[in-house]
């Protein structure tokens, strides 16, 4: 619009997600158009609150979590940038009140839910009604993976083939798994040393390996599909694990290398693997950080949650 009016007070709430097929390179970076498609589940309650209220400053005034940052902060920056592409060249500012509910000690990213949150919130504070895939085209720009927490439940991520993007981006999947559990074990809740961003770019440039990444995150695709229609839990637990450890695969292989695991992380993967071998159908997935993020069915979490006392537990489709 030529002239944007903005509500008194807009607030609204993305889910953060858990890539079971994951997301990893990007095909252009300024628009974060991937190379490989991917599939994620959004985890209900947790996740980002973002309020917009339109403020008489020539700056955004961002806050987190309670407390206010300063304009020269990253997170304010990126906030302030990602509100540029809606306000274009227009003085219209805001106080962002941004809350992430994820307990910090789960050691999860709220970028994801935090860039869907607020685009969310930018759609309502402005009335632009937009439909939902394009607001998931708008949060990618944000952070890539934002553009799975737009939507609930299991989301794939088409990646697209325009070059403008406006094919890339969340489809809802028609499928629920009311059994289905997802364990956050918290290894290190700390800032990480390379983010995802630097750390991709890093991995396709410099190892070998990964020219094999877009066949394993199709294969794995296909079967992460069948394993939804059918509610087969070990097809889908063997296969984000063994995605995501290709992913680290290729991390690692890059040079200098990129190795997010900390001991405590291959400790948590050998109880994993233990309890597999006692007959616990239980998996793990993880990001480009030190945590493990456990995949698990209901008549399992007593038995998970001996070995993992500390488990954060969250029901994808608890609340349904
Ligand atoms: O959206 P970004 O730039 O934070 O990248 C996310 C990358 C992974 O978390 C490692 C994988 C994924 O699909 O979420």
């Amino acid at each position: 619009p030529s002239h944007l009016q903005a509500k008194a007070s807009s607030e609204l709430f993305a889910p953060s997600n858990i890539a079971l097929c994951k997301y990893w390179g990007k095909r252009d970076r300024s628009f974060n158009l991937p190379v490989n498609a991917s599939l994620s589940v959004s985890l209900d309650y947790l996740g980002t609150h973002t309020r917009l209220t339109p403020i008489d400053a020539e700056v955004d005034e961002v806050w987190l979590n309670g407390q206010q940052l300063l304009p020269s902060a990253k997170f304010s920056q990126k906030v302030s940038a990602f509100i540029d592409l809606f306000r274009r060249q227009q003085d219209l500012y805001f106080r962002v009140e941004t809350r992430n509910n994820i307990p910090t000690a789960a050691g999860l990213a709220s970028s994801a839910s935090g860039f869907a949150a607020l685009t969310l919130a930018l759609n309502d504070a402005l009335g632009l009604d937009l439909e939902p895939q394009l607001l998931s085209v708008l949060a990618r720009h944000g952070s890539g993976s934002a553009c799975r927490s737009v939507f609930d439940g299991f989301v794939e991520w088409r990646m697209g083939q325009r070059e403008d993007g406006l094919d890339s981006h969340g489809i809802a999947l028609d499928a629920e798994w009311p059994d289905l559990c997802i364990g956050l074990a918290k290894v290190d809740a700390g800032e990480k040393a390379v983010d995802s961003r630097s750390g991709m770019q890093r991995t396709v440039e410099t190892a070998h390996l990964y020219q094999s990444w877009p066949l394993q995150a199709a294969a794995d695709l296909e079967k992460l599909h069948q394993a939804i229609a059918r509610q087969d839990f070990e097809l889908l637990g063997q296969t984000a694990e063994q995605n995501a450890l290709s992913m680290h695969a290729t991390m690692i292989a890059s040079w200098p290398p990129l190795l997010y695991w900390q001991p405590e992380s291959v400790a948590a993967m050998q109880t994993v693997w233990t309890l597999r071998r006692h007959g616990v159908p239980v998996y793990f997935t993880m990001d480009a950080g030190p945590n493990l993020k456990l995949l698990f069915e209901q008549q399992c979490r007593d038995e998970v949650l001996r070995h993992f006392p500390d488990l954060e537990t969250v029901e994808p489709f608890g609340s349904r």
